[in-house]
């Protein structure tokens, strides 16, 4: 067991996890592990590679061979994530490629090829942990865990903002049925599915802004 503390942050797309673990970290001067970047990674290098996103095998070789970087920037920059020497930064984002991620991600070898990968993150003075999975798999022994929810309205019409200032042209009438659909997806997979730890402390974001749910969130720790 290792005495390197965590705060896993885990909940559903749109919950505000994102933003969430970059201002808890920013705060702490604690590393972010990004968990979905990964499997956003694994299924962009699939779909570039030709390789269907149920092909178990060759999904998990791509996971476990995935040559990336994850580029600091500069101060209210995003991170530039370089896949296989490109930076592949704004493919990442795209819902696509977020929808891609949940079908790879449903698969138990996929998972297995980035568990490793994903506990390495844990280096010292501490790490954010952002996922589905943080305190249930990979980090079960994390002291701090949190759970963040939001109504599917309300993150359909967060998502729809990110999206829009991101340049891309989407309906929230769209994104509300394609993020029923992931939660539906994320929920019901028999491979760590999206939930809960019994000692996570939920915290429904739906009425609050970014700022008390960081509040909330840093009480926690403090
Ligand atoms: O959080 P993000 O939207 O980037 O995640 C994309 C997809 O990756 C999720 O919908 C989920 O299916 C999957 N994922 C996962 N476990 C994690 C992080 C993400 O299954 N720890």
């Amino acid at each position: 067991m290792s005495s390197i503390p965590v705060l896993t942050i885990d909940g559903p797309s749109g919950s505000g996890k994102g933003s969430i673990t970059q201002m808890v970290a920013k705060h702490l001067g604690w590393h972010i592990l990004d968990s979905g970047a990964l499997y956003r990674l694994t299924a962009l290098a699939a779909e570039r590679g030709g390789v269907a996103l149920d092909d178990a095998p060759a999904l998990a070789l791509i996971a476990r061979g995935l040559d990336i970087e994850f580029l600091a920037s500069s101060e209210g920059e995003p991170v530039k994530v370089v896949l296989g020497g490109e930076d592949v930064s704004q493919a990442l984002r795209l819902e696509t490629t977020g929808n891609n991620a949940s079908k790879v991600a449903v698969l138990t070898e996929v998972r297995e090829a980035l568990l490793q990968r994903q506990k390495d993150f844990r280096q010292g003075p501490g790490l954010v942990a952002d996922g589905r999975d943080m305190g249930t798999v990979v980090f079960p022994d994390a002291p701090y865990k949190v759970f963040l929810t939001a109504s599917a309205q309300a993150r359909a019409e967060r998502r729809y903002q990110q999206l829009k200032q991101q340049g891309e042209d989407v309906r929230i009438a769209t994104l509300l049925r394609e993020i029923e659909q992931r939660d539906a997806r994320d929920m019901g997979r028999k491979a760590a599915p999206l939930k809960a730890a019994d000692d996570a402390v939920t915290i429904d974001t739906t009425a609050f802004s970014i700022d008390q749910v960081l509040k909330k969130v840093l009480s926690l720790i403090d």
